[in-house]
């Protein structure tokens, strides 16, 4: 997919570039706890830097419903930026001109400006023009690299193309250039590991992978309605049941397995008595939390000799010890595997991440909700809105 590059852009000095990140980062104490979305938004604000262009940069923090909340504040964002940049970020309170045009009227060639929660206001979500073009307004230029938030359709995403000249980021390209890349061109065999609690969220990207990949492993709490699917009992295990239909259906296709053994324990508890059954032994009363070790063995087999891997879900509840080792053992067949290997954002991400292990993989997309809707549909509002508004 071709979007148009920040060389594309027709910068000179001194010119002001909007740049749209996604710096929804989780927090804790008041710190930023895990700041990959932030590090790597830096490729796009350095080049933009060394261009000495002022840079306003914008993103939300969490779902604030358009009304201000402090524990929504971007403040330890600004303060995490500042420290990766090695100068002071300010926090514009105010979101659009003209109250802001003061802030930008402060702002010189090679700094940075970092707006407040754009979530604050509800014209973003909502998608206004007005908020739109009050982002934009004083702005020569407007760059996407939010590519975790590609797949909103609201102000800040597919409002600026309209109005400006408009560019991907290095990030966004990369993220577009790496998934679009197993859509058309996958080496073989390509085999697809999914995983994570809601089955709703996968079927489709499951319909899409079945035309592209050799193999599709699935695990997680959604392995339990494919499952049931197929006629076992699965205790009080997590299950769609709505969506069992659709499972039996995606079922009939010898491509797509499911786990042949499963841990199961009375309740989701740290510190409770487990044990593995086949999924046709799932007690009444009992859960399954994680992937068994057989189903563990047969999937890291089947990662070994895939030419290309997309991984996006973990197996089990891996942040709990006892129910982890199903996710490491993916995480670590995952990082030994020889070929080309992709890890989805989210869960996913953080769980190579936590395992130290995410260096070993060829990518580590920064997008949950995005990476998967860009595989479903090969297209997101906001890649969408790059390539056709640039003014
Ligand atoms: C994400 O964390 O997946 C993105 O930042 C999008 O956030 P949202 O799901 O709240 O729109």
């Amino acid at each position: 997919m071709k979007l148009p590059a920040l060389e594309d852009l027709p910068l000179e000095p001194n010119s002001c570039a909007l740049v749209r990140v996604d710096f929804n980062v989780p927090l804790r104490d008041g710190q930023v706890e895990d700041d990959l979305r932030i590090t790597t938004a830096l490729p796009t604000l350095d080049w933009l830097l060394d261009h000495r262009t002022r840079v306003v940069a914008c993103g939300h923090l969490g779902r604030p419903h358009g009304s201000r909340d402090p524990a929504y504040s971007m403040a330890p964002v600004a303060a995490r930026l500042g420290e990766l940049l090695d100068f002071d970020v300010p926090l514009s309170d105010a979101l659009v001109a003209p109250a802001r045009d003061a802030a930008l009227a402060q702002l010189e060639p090679g700094r940075v400006l970092l707006l407040e929660n754009l979530r604050f206001d509800p014209g973003e979500t909502a998608n206004t023009p007005a908020f739109a073009a009050g982002l934009t307004a004083g702005c020569d230029v407007y760059i996407d690299d939010a590519f975790g938030a590609a797949h909103r359709a609201h102000a800040s995403i597919v409002g600026p193309p309209r109005l400006v000249p408009s560019a991907a980021g290095r990030l966004l390209e990369r993220e577009v250039r790496v998934l679009s890349g197993l859509l058309t061109d996958p080496a073989r065999p390509f085999v697809a590991v999914l995983g994570g609690a809601k089955v709703h969220d996968k079927l489709g990207v499951i319909d899409a992978l079945l035309t592209r990949c050799d193999t599709i492993l699935v695990g997680g709490a959604m392995a339990f309605t494919f499952l049931a699917a197929a006629g076992h009992s699965i205790g009080d295990s997590l299950v769609e049941p709505d969506r069992i239909d659709d499972c039996r259906r995606l079922l009939a296709d010898p491509r797509l397995r499911v786990p042949t053994d499963v841990v199961v324990a009375p309740a989701l508890a740290p510190d409770v008595p487990t044990h593995v059954v086949a999924v046709d032994a799932i007690p009444d009363g009992e859960l399954g939390l994680d992937i068994g070790p057989a189903t563990a063995a047969a999937f890291a087999a089947e990662i070994a000799g895939a030419a290309t891997v997309l991984w996006n879900g973990p197996m089990g509840v891996f942040e709990l010890a006892p129910f982890a080792a199903g996710t490491r053992t993916i995480a670590e067949a995952v990082a030994a595997c020889p070929g080309f290997t992709v890890v989805g954002g989210g869960d996913s991400a953080a769980a190579i991440r936590g395992f130290g292990l995410a260096d070993a993989v060829d990518h580590v997309s920064t997008g949950g909700g995005a990476s998967l809707e860009l595989l479903e549909h090969g297209d997101l509002p906001g890649l969408k809105a790059l390539r056709e508004g640039t003014p």
